[in-house]
């Protein structure tokens, strides 16, 4: 989006929407130090929006205020210290409607009306594809605002990566380290779930760095008999156990992936991934087998220096943008530099794991089965 000088900031507002992923903390630090280098006040909402919807739910109140002080000591932090919530989207806000039933509302006008009473000139909207679809939606009606993208999954376009994906790979990897040898020991499969709802890319980079069997993606529906055929020929090379890393959201051949409930206002909640691949495997291969669920331990602990630093690096980036008079963008690393890009792309399409790209072919080289 065109750079437009709007009137002076002179005070902003940073939220964390969606599932947190480590780095974000880091992020509220360099805004709220870049920020301060401009003079302007920051507040932080408290969990996305919900501190501007329902303030009376926070003690302390909606909106933090956020100085040198309150950041102190945060960059090695996992979590964020102002909250978030993946419920509560005020593009689909649950409410009360008047027939009694519930039912899903736009309720950004609301926002955008609140954000100027409460005097935010500009927001620092840090999350995913959700929080930014909703970031893309304020621009659109007149809010100053800049997004950072945030996701374990690293799911959303045009940035080469978020943050947080590189510390959730990198747990990931040391966890299947640790199962290899209590597989091996106990000539085992282990089944091990990883998150990604739509996109494989931890289950890939995670699993050929820590030498998996059999990689079962989203964008790769799977037949678990060629998981079985890999199994079987390992145990017939001497090789009596196999690790096998699935996707939350790997579906099989024909089918859908696994979703425990959907509630209004929220996205869907997959689970079981691993444990419906478990039984079937143990059934087909005769095989003594394990399944382990890593899930949230992948969103949690320190950041890696790779995201700290990528996440003060976009901290900062938001603020110099808003600086510069932009808005309705997206803080995006294209190595060696960070640039931005309009919202409405990086939200336009999901980024998955193309089929043809030279990770997936190198984790086919190394004679990983991928389920297909
Ligand atoms: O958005 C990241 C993500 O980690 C997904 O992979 C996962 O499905 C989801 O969050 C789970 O979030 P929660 O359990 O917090 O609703």
């Amino acid at each position: 989006m065109a750079k437009k000088r709007g009137p002076k900031i002179r005070r902003i507002a940073i939220n964390t929407g969606g599932g947190d992923a480590p780095g974000l903390n880091a992020v509220i630090r360099a805004v709220v130090h870049s920020a301060y280098n401009h003079g302007w006040e920051i507040v932080g909402i408290r969990d996305g929006y919900n501190g501007i919807f329902t303030p009376e739910q926070f003690p302390d109140g909606g909106l933090v205020p956020l100085t040198r002080e309150t950041v102190r000591g945060i960059t090695h932090l996992g979590g964020t210290i102002i909250g978030t919530t993946n419920r509560g989207n005020p593009l689909k806000y649950p409410t009360l409607m008047p027939d009694g039933t519930m039912a899903e509302v736009d309720r950004t006008d609301d926002l955008v009306r609140a954000l100027a009473e409460h005097s935010i000139d500009a927001v620092v909207a840090v999350g995913g594809d959700g929080s930014l679809t909703i970031a893309n939606a304020l621009a659109k009606k007149g809010v100053r605002i800049v997004g950072v993208p945030k996701t374990i999954d690293n799911d959303l376009s045009r940035t080469v990566v978020t943050f947080g994906f590189d510390t959730a790979v990198s747990f990931a990897t040391e966890c299947l380290d640790r199962l290899h040898s209590t597989a091996e020991a106990h000539r085992r499969v282990m089944v091990v779930e990883v998150m990604g709802r739509y996109a494989g890319w931890i289950a890939l980079n995670a699993g050929i760095s820590g030498t998996a069997d059999a990689i079962l993606l989203p964008e790769i529906p799977y037949d678990l008999g060629s998981v079985a055929a890999k199994i079987r020929q390992r145990a017939g090379a001497g090789r009596n156990f196999a690790i096998v890393v699935v996707a939350e959201g790997a579906k099989p051949k024909g089918g859908a992936h696994a979703v425990i409930e959907k509630r209004l206002g929220a996205l869907e909640r997959l689970g079981g991934a691993a444990e419906r691949v478990a039984a079937v495997l143990a059934e087909t291969t005769g095989r003594e087998t394990r399944h382990v669920v890593l899930g949230h331990l992948l969103r949690g602990g320190t950041p890696t220096t790779f995201d700290r630093l990528l996440s003060l690096r976009f901290g900062s980036a938001a603020v110099r943008a808003l600086a510069e008079g932009r808005s309705g963008v997206m803080v995006a690393l294209d190595p060696p530099t960070v640039r931005y890009v309009p919202l409405a792309q990086a939200t336009k399409r999901m980024k998955t794991v193309p089929l043809d790209c030279d990770t997936v072919r190198t984790a086919r080289e190394l004679g990983i089965c991928l389920g297909d």
